[in-house]
């Protein structure tokens, strides 16, 4: 894909690349041992800075003669806010990455069931433990001093049912075995990407996990020159490709996105429009419905109850602010993987900036980073990827085809 490809737009002010991958299902041949399962393909897998077997240390084999058939590939992009999944019988799906179990016995005979996920759980949230499983892209408290407690439990619990949850909503036949690659932020340590791992394990045949960007990248077969970004809603994560696997040195998260606008803009609201009542989800709404980063813009005007009374407030500034608040960060971490890499290079990967995640949506900010790179970097191209929803996912699966049959083997 060039870059002349993917500035056929249609979306005002921002490049968007068209989706690489169809909803078919990729060709099967990609990942037969016997067929398509390259014995090059294997070293790039086997080691990683971009993806992590479920049994750490283990090497790819050489491909098997064994049929794939009755194997079902799944990429799973397990975000802090979406869970989407991509399989390869051609089903695409994605959920709000949140979960809960009725509270009492009369929560669960007014629910009838035992567990609610997505936006189901969100209506009822009163009746439920409520749960949002992931913070900063992976499991709460999976790491650090409360990985043994009780609310370290319940969250391992409850990304495990979200899994499984992402998985029904695949439709996978009964005799078919699952093989899944997930997606975790570039930096996730390596025991939070275990506890994503032992999270899956419950519920499919074999599992791998894949740096998120790399997975973005992958799966829009960018694997050299571009230095993806993909802005979530916990994490943001860049990761250079050079036409191998990302080392660690080629790789950042930054703790900023979608959430930490949300609770900027939550402050600013506050200061904007004293005695509203709102929560953060209220925000969230507001901000997805009216983000944007650029100078123009017609008055962004919400209602807000007062003591009970809708009151109208105009908060189009402290969107813009709020929004905004990503760019200088952002620009910074590009810099920084930008000045340690070859000087050859430089000038190309900095005008191959491609934007994915639910960030990207924010009208303008391709156009805005692209201008601030202009501005502290001496140039810059920014695109935005056409599906930001599922091109994780759709990445995942891509790295899941590509995976030798006897490599999920071992994995088990
Ligand atoms: N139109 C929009 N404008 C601005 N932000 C948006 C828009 N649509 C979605 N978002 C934000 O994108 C974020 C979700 O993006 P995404 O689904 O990529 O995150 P995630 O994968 O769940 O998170 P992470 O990668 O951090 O685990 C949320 O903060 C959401 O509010
Ligand atoms: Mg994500």
């Amino acid at each position: 894909m060039t870059p002349e490809t993917m500035s056929e737009s249609s979306i005002p002010e921002e490049n968007r690349t068209p989706r690489n991958n169809s909803p078919e299902p990729a060709p099967k041949t990609q990942a037969s041992g016997s067929s398509g399962g390259s014995p090059e393909q294997q070293p790039r897998f086997a080691t990683t800075g971009g993806v992590t077997p479920s049994k750490p240390g283990q090497k790819a084999d050489d491909p098997s003669t064994e049929s794939e058939s009755g194997v079902l590939y799944l990429g799973i992009d397990l975000g802090t806010s979406r869970t989407a999944i991509a399989g390869s019988n051609g089903g695409r799906s994605s959920v709000p990455s949140v979960v809960g179990y009725p509270k009492d016995v009369v929560a669960k005979k007014l629910l009838g069931r035992d567990i609610l996920f997505g936006d189901d759980a969100f209506k009822k949230r009163l009746s439920l433990d409520f749960y949002r499983p992931l913070e900063h892209g992976v499991i709460k408290y999976s790491d650090g001093d409360d990985k043994a407690s009780e609310k370290a439990e319940n969250n391992r619990r409850a990304a495990a049912d979200l899994v499984q949850e992402a998985i029904r909503m695949a439709n996978p036949r009964s005799d078919e075995l699952i093989y899944a690659v997930i997606g975790c932020p570039a930096q996730a340590s390596l025991t939070n990407q275990k506890a994503l791992i032992d999270a899956a394990k419950a519920v499919v045949d074999s599992v791998m996990i894949c740096s998120e960007p790399f997975a973005v990248a992958y799966g829009l077969n960018r694997l050299d020159d571009v230095l993806v970004i993909d802005i979530g809603a916990g994490t943001t994560d860049l990761c250079r490709m050079k036409g191998t696997l990302p080392d660690a040195e080629d790789q950042l998260t930054l703790n900023l996105g979608g959430d930490s606008i949300d609770n900027l803009l939550t402050e600013l609201i506050k200061k904007k429009c004293p005695g509203s009542q709102f929560t953060i989800n209220m925000v969230k709404e507001i901000k997805e419905r009216h983000s944007f980063v650029n100078q123009s813009q017609d008055p962004i005007k919400v209602e807000l109850p007062v003591e009970g009374k809708p009151t109208l407030f105009e908060i189009t500034d402290e969107v813009r602010e709020a929004c905004r608040s990503i760019i200088p960060p952002i620009v910074d971490a590009i810099r920084k993987l930008i000045s340690t890499f070859d000087p050859e290079f430089q000038t190309v990967l900095k005008n191959n900036v491609l934007l994915g995640g639910g960030g990207s949506q924010i009208k303008g900010l391709a156009t805005a980073l692209q201008n601030e790179m202009i501005e502290k970097l001496g140039e810059g191209t920014v695109v935005a990827v056409e599906e930001p929803v599922y091109a994780g996912a759709n990445g995942a699966l891509q790295v899941a085809h590509d995976m030798p049959p006897s490599y999920w083997e071992k994995m088990k």
